[in-house]
């Protein structure tokens, strides 16, 4: 029998997170937003109430069972999912989290000056390894790792350091695969080493297939 979504609340992920620089700079990413968005609309027709927490994005979004909230940078998106961290059964995070900040934000806009500028950067909270570790047993956590080499070994490593359910590899060797594209070429790992590859097509179909793989699989994990 395949689970059910029907009323369960789903936690997504989406977008880049812009880490500021000054009032008028950050450091940010090209991530769409596209994936985490196709996610909710299919969660959404499958009868869940779903929770969008997205970096800036051009995309929309509305239905009755959805709230959408936006931030900007990786310490709002923290905040923003941490309110569901008890609540969510499903929780998928395809956002492009910037994973360093500037130390230092200035208050007021940086003046040109000498022929370099170094930019001293910290570390953003890793979202995902917060939740994981957090993790109950009837919660259901899926990251997303974006590879250019080593692929499957880095997608394991992800899977037990930020304790996952399954993991959504991407590779950025796969032409149509990634950030600001229509389309995406994925293979979803489990955390008992299962691999299953699907063909490039376009991000509404993958979240399909995201979606239709833990139905059919969430009781094994
Ligand atoms: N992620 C997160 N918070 C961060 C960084 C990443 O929630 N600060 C999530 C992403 O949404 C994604 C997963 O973690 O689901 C993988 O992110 P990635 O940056 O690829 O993994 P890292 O652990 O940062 O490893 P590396 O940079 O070495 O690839």
């Amino acid at each position: 029998m395949s689970y059910s979504l029907q009323g369960k609340s789903v936690l997504i992920t989406a977008g880049p997170t812009y880490e500021a620089i000054d009032p008028v700079r950050f450091i940010g990413n090209r991530s769409s937003g596209k994936m985490g968005f196709a996610l909710a609309q299919a969660f959404l027709n499958e009868g869940a109430r779903v929770v969008l927490v997205s970096g800036p994005s051009a995309l929309h979004l509305q239905h009755e069972h959805l709230q959408l909230i936006r931030v900007e940078s990786a310490q709002q998106m923290l905040a923003a999912c941490s309110s569901y961290m008890q609540s969510y059964r499903v929780a998928i995070f395809a956002a492009a989290v910037a994973d360093y900040r500037p130390k230092y934000t200035a208050k007021q806009k940086i003046k040109k000056k000498g022929d370099e500028l170094l930019l001293e950067l910290e570390k953003t909270p890793d979202i995902l390894a917060h939740f994981g570790k957090h993790k109950k047993n009837n919660q259901l956590l899926i990251g997303f790792a974006l590879e250019t080499n080593d692929e499957i070994a880095n997608a394991k490593s992800k899977i037990q350091r930020k304790n996952l359910d399954f993991i959504v590899l991407n590779s950025l060797q796969d032409k149509g695969a990634g950030f600001s594209v229509d389309t995406n070429k994925i293979s979803i790992l489990d955390k008992h080493n299962n691999i299953c590859n699907f063909e490039l097509k376009n991000k509404e179909k993958v979240a399909q297939d995201i979606l239709n793989y833990l139905k059919q699989n969430a009781d094994v994990f």
